[in-house]
């Protein structure tokens, strides 16, 4: 399989994954019980991992797409907001880490669940883009397809 046709595979962990993570936030928040906030730690980490392997991949695959005509602009957005979506995760972890290590998260999750729900939004909006690339631009489809 060529290496730019791995993106749209890599994509969706990231997006799978944080989501899952603020979900386990949420029933920790609810249940009260501190198992689900351990949960939802260690997937943060996975989930910021594979943030970071959707952009190596999203690198390679810019190339390719990049030959689509008007496309410029908008594989510009994407990138931007993957960027900063992803840096939004890794500030979140390292906040919540420091402050799980105090045992005092509590203190301040309502911070960090506005945090997150920012992140998720730049996260939906990254995923709107890539997903414009491909059904409006043709990224990542074929030339024979198109023709
Ligand atoms: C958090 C990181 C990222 C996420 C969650 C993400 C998500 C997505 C999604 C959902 C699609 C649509 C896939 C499809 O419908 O088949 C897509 C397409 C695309 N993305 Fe990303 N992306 C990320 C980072 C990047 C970066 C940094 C670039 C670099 C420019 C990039 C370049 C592309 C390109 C060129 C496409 C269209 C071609 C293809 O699907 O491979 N992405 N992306």
């Amino acid at each position: 399989m060529p290496i730019e046709q791995i993106h749209p595979m890599a994509a969706h962990f990231p997006i799978a994954l944080l989501i899952t993570s603020i979900f386990l936030d949420f029933l920790g928040f609810i249940t009260k019980k501190d198992t689900f906030e351990k949960s939802a730690f260690h997937i943060l980490v996975l989930g910021i991992l594979g943030a970071v392997g959707a952009i190596i991949f999203g690198l390679i695959a810019e190339d390719v797409a990049s030959k689509r005509p008007n496309i410029g602009e908008t594989i510009e957005t994407h990138e931007t907001l993957a960027f900063i979506t992803t840096g939004i995760f890794i500030a979140l972890l390292i906040i919540r880490y420091i402050f799980m290590k105090k045992d005092n998260f509590q203190k301040i999750r309502p911070y960090y669940f506005i945090g997150a729900l920012i992140g998720i939004i730049l996260l939906f909006a990254t995923a709107r883009f890539g997903g414009q690339m491909v059904f409006e631009y043709g990224a990542a489809v074929s030339e024979n397809i198109l023709k």
